[in-house]
């Protein structure tokens, strides 16, 4: 299938490494132009090299999205780099995992600058080029949260919800020159599942990292957790002229594990 992104441009933010990394490498395997972000040179560096064979261009842009001037130069430096955005796909880092009694009142609203508006402050920088291009998509990945409490994550389970709210409102008010959909991810193995299973030996819930991931998948029909290439080629999908009729869907990628 023709995914009909050759020669388009994507902005991907928190896409060094896992499911951001995954949605960049597959559109630019597409034939897209991608321009990743991240905080970190070395881990920003690894993964421009990482993709350096795919046939789409990729620049690598030193950013952290909870400061919505370096979100606004982002933004600048793609429509510099390649003369507009086409697509935009959002993705931030994990918030901290933990109960209610266990979170503050700096973890809630640090949690609400990660996860909601480093996604505003995106969309409001990137809204007059994906509105200049006849394809405009926006592709927002959050967490199966969103449908479903996971336990001892409060902050993914509460703030998420935010994300989904912009992606439905802009669904409606961006059409028909903008498409906006949500990807809900359940558990993939990137470092983020690491750092949750790490948390959860830490607590005594698992005598292991291979009984972690045991847990995760005995939850999911499918018995397995998740590949983030094949999240990636979902995500690159939602932006693609075969699904031009998709639009305010928030699609779990999840094995199966939501039942709502
Ligand atoms: N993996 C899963 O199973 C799963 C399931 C559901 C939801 N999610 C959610 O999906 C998102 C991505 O998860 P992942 O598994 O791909 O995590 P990951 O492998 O840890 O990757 C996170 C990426 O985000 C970047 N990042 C983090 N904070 C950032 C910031 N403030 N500014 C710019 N970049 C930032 C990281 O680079 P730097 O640290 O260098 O900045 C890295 O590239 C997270 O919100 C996670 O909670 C993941």
């Amino acid at each position: 299938m023709d995914l009909g992104l050759d020669g388009d441009t994507a902005l991907v933010t928190a896409s060094s490494s896992g499911l951001g990394f995954a949605s960049a490498s597959a559109l630019a395997a597409a034939g897209a132009n991608v321009v990743i972000c991240g905080r970190t040179p070395e881990r920003l560096a690894a993964a421009e090299s990482e993709m350096a064979d795919t046939p789409g261009e990729v620049l690598a842009v030193e950013t952290d999205l909870t400061a919505p001037t370096e979100v606004e130069a982002l933004v600048d430096a793609t429509v510099e780099s390649f003369g507009g955005i086409d697509h935009v796909v959002t993705s931030a880092g994990g918030v901290p995992p933990g109960s209610f009694e266990d979170t503050d009142d700096q973890a809630w609203y640090g949690a609400y600058d990660t996860l909601v508006m480093s996604v505003v402050w995106t969309l409001r920088a990137a809204r007059p080029h994906l509105t200049e291009s006849p394809k405009g998509t926006v592709t927002a990945i959050t967490s199966t949260s969103v449908a479903e409490p996971i336990e001892n994550l409060i902050l993914s389970n509460a703030v998420r919800r935010g994300v989904i709210g912009v992606i439905k409102s802009v669904a409606r008010d961006w059409a028909p020159s903008i498409r906006a959909n949500a990807v809900l991810p359940g558990a993939h193995e990137t470092a983020r599942i690491e750092e949750l299973i790490e948390a959860g030996i830490e607590r005594g819930d698992y005598e292991s990292y291979q009984a972690g991931l045991d847990d995760w998948a005995s939850a999911i029909p499918l018995d397995r957790i998740g590949d983030p290439t094949g999240f990636g080629q979902v995500v690159a999908f939602l932006a693609s002229e075969p699904a031009s009729f998709v639009n305010g869907v928030a699609l779990p990628v999840d094995g199966g594990r939501l039942r709502g």
